[in-house]
């Protein structure tokens, strides 16, 4: 899940440097991949934002990105990468085709990994036909594992094509296949840069101690820089992650918000697929106010309905779905099974009731 600022970024001169030349490379026909791997919150996502955002005129970008609590949903994150390209399904030829159907739930059988991953690669490259493709994938840590070797398949074939790849993941646990990519560390952002950022906040002003604190607490980790102040009074140095930390300071200001919102919260967070029409109609199921509670949500910040909902970063999304009581979650998901069409996402649905 992408960030939902739009901020312009904070240094990282390197880390765009090496972006771009990659999707420049693709406009050439010199396809490539890279993988960004970091802690959360260091700025993954505030990068591929900013990739998607500065891509050269005429680029295709397709967005995709692994889900939390969706992990075990085979292929869904490719199903997103591929949907914006389905419009050529009719060019590949039948057994490819119905490879990708079976392998989407929309026809019978068992999908073969193999002939899924080249028959995503043709899509793809006929997609790429007309105009340079530039694929972005988020939170790859979370990649159902069918959908993470599906990539790095696509990933290992694409040095001939118009295809720029880029990923973002956690550096928790190796992720098969995307191990052996092209990867780029980010790291905490430099002194300068950090208090840069701190002093672009204008939400809050910190005395010079606190402040000096907070810099040396946050390491360089944007997101602790933005957050940490707004959760007010620091904890002395506390050995908890600072995830945790963050994730508690979005659990208090999800407390602070009226019972519909953060109920339409909790629903937001259960439906990975973040379609404000599926949401709105789960909501209205569950006799939520949708404009009122979706209005104070969006004024919370914490999350934003547009095109898509989008929590304003993951740690956010699971403090909702995580602070929410076991009968809630099930009611959300309930309501969502409900108001999903069964005719085109029969697997979502069952996942949902399950
Ligand atoms: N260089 C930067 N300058 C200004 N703001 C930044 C910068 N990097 C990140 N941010 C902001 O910090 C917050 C956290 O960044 P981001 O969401 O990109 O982290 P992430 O690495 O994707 O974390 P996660 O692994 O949890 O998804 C966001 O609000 C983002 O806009
Ligand atoms: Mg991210």
């Amino acid at each position: 899940m992408a960030s939902t600022s739009s901020r312009s970024l904070v240094g990282r001169r390197d880390e765009i440097d090496r972006l771009l030349a990659l999707v420049r490379a693709a406009g050439r026909g010199e396809g490539g991949v890279l993988v960004l791997r970091g802690e959360p919150g260091i700025g993954k996502s505030a990068l591929l934002d900013h990739v998607e955002r500065t891509a050269p005129e005429g680029f295709q970008l397709i967005h995709a990105s692994g889900s939390e609590f969706e992990g075990e949903l085979p292929f869904a994150a490719l199903h997103q990468l591929c949907v914006p390209a389905l419009a050529h399904l009719d060019s590949l030829s039948a057994p490819y085709r119905d490879s990708l159907l079976v392998a989407f739930g929309l026809a019978d059988g068992a999908p073969d990994p193999f002939r899924v991953g080249l028959a995503a690669l043709e899509l793809l490259t006929a997609a790429a036909g007309k105009r340079p493709l530039l694929c972005v994938v988020d939170d790859a840590h979370w990649l159902d594992t069918a959908s993470a070797r599906a990539l790095t398949f696509l990933a290992r074939r694409i040095a001939a094509e118009p295809i720029a790849m880029v990923f973002a993941a956690r550096d928790q646990d190796p992720i098969r296949g995307l191990d052996e990519l092209p990867g780029l560390t980010v790291t905490g952002l430099s002194d300068a840069h950090a208090r840069a950022l701190l002093a672009e906040e204008k939400t809050v002003t910190l005395d010079e101690r606190v402040r000096d604190r907070l810099l040396a607490e946050a390491r360089g980790n944007p997101l602790a820089l933005i957050e940490l102040p707004k959760a007010g009074g620091f904890a002395p140095p506390a050995p908890s992650p600072i995830a945790s930390r963050i994730e508690r300071s979005f659990r208090a200001r999800m407390a602070e918000l009226p019972p519909d919102a953060r109920r339409l919260l909790i629903l937001a967070s259960a439906d990975p697929t973040g379609d404000p029409g599926l949401l709105w109609a789960a909501a209205r199921r569950l006799d939520i106010d949708v404009s009122a509670a979706s209005a104070a949500a969006e004024a919370s910040g914490l999350i934003l309905f547009g095109t898509r909902a989008r929590f304003c970063h993951p740690l956010a999304r699971s403090a909702a779905y995580l602070a929410a009581e076991p009968e809630r979650r099930q009611a959300a998901h309930r309501a969502l099974a409900e108001a999903t069409d069964p005719g085109t996402a029969r697997d979502r649905q069952a996942w949902h009731r399950a």
